[in-house]
């Protein structure tokens, strides 16, 4: 049985993927704000350092997988926070956890993206480049140039994008494919948990004209199925593909990116 590191373990679809795991006889390690093995608030340097130490302190072998769960969604005035939590809280871990990860030889890892990183019009290239150089106050100023209801969406999609971009980069080199590591991104669309349900309550969340196909929202359980898939032999010849689950949105609106 192996060791795994779920981050937004308390909720959602992180919890979902740390019970699939618990289930199938693995020690998970969650990280969360509460309710974790590992509290840490993600959002700080200082939170993100903490996290790493208490990990590294509890792991003392090869480390299975990882999963990065914790995220936050899009909100005018939380720019810096959504580039906190969503890109470094990911990035800054999965580096420090590396060489566990490759001790273990075959480990596997998932980012959570989102599909809102393509559908998302507008996102300034600048603030990705910034994140991807991990300098967040720098993303967040040029994110809260966008007009009005635009900087949460476009804070929130620019997230998910760089950390999908570092994913897919980092996935291929000696360091992670060479070390045995499989990393890859899933990108759900949108999935009835408490994040979402935070998004529709706002009346204003461009979210609520979303247009999914099937008309119905995920189940965390569906997609904690596809996360277990992604950390299993199966995807072992799998190195930096993102896997959109999100109810056909993705193919709705960008049928020729193909
Ligand atoms: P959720 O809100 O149910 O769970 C997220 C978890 O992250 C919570 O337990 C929360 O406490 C934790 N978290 C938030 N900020 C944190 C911080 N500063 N430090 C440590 N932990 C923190 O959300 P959900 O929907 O399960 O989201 C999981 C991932 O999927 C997120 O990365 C989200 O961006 C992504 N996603 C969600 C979609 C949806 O429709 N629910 C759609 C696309 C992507």
């Amino acid at each position: 049985m192996g060791v795994y590191v779920v981050t937004g373990s308390a909720s959602g679809m992180g919890a979902s993927v740390a019970a699939r795991l618990t289930d199938d006889g693995h020690e998970v390690i969650g990280v969360d704000l509460a309710d974790a093995a590992v509290i840490a608030d993600l959002s700080t340097v200082e939170g993100r350092r903490g996290a790493v130490d208490a990990l590294t302190e509890r792991i003392d072998g090869p480390l299975h997988g990882a999963v990065f769960a914790a995220g936050i969604g899009p909100r005018r005035g939380r720019e810096r926070m959504l580039a906190e939590v969503n890109c470094l809280g990911v990035v800054e871990l999965a580096t420090a956890l590396r060489p566990r990860l490759a001790a273990a030889r075959n480990a596997k890892v998932v980012v959570f993206g989102s599909n809102s990183s393509t559908a998302t019009p507008l996102v300034p290239r600048a603030a990705i480049r910034r994140l991807l150089d991990g300098d967040a106050e720098a993303a967040a100023r040029i994110l809260r140039r966008r007009p009005g209801a635009l900087s949460g969406p476009a804070a929130y999609a620019a997230s998910k994008i760089a950390v999908a971009r570092w994913a897919r980069r980092q996935a291929v080199t000696e360091a992670w494919a060479g070390a045995g590591i499989r990393m890859n991104v899933i990108s759900p669309g949108p999935v009835m948990t408490p994040l979402l349900q935070g998004q529709l309550a706002n009346p204003r969340s461009p979210v609520r004209s979303f247009p999914v196909p099937i008309r119905e929202s995920g189940r965390p359980d569906q997609l904690a199925e596809w996360v277990m898939t992604m950390l299993s032999p199966a995807a072992d010849f799998m190195v930096g593909s993102v896997v959109t689950v999100d109810g056909g949105t993705e193919a709705l609106l960008r049928p020729n990116d193909w």
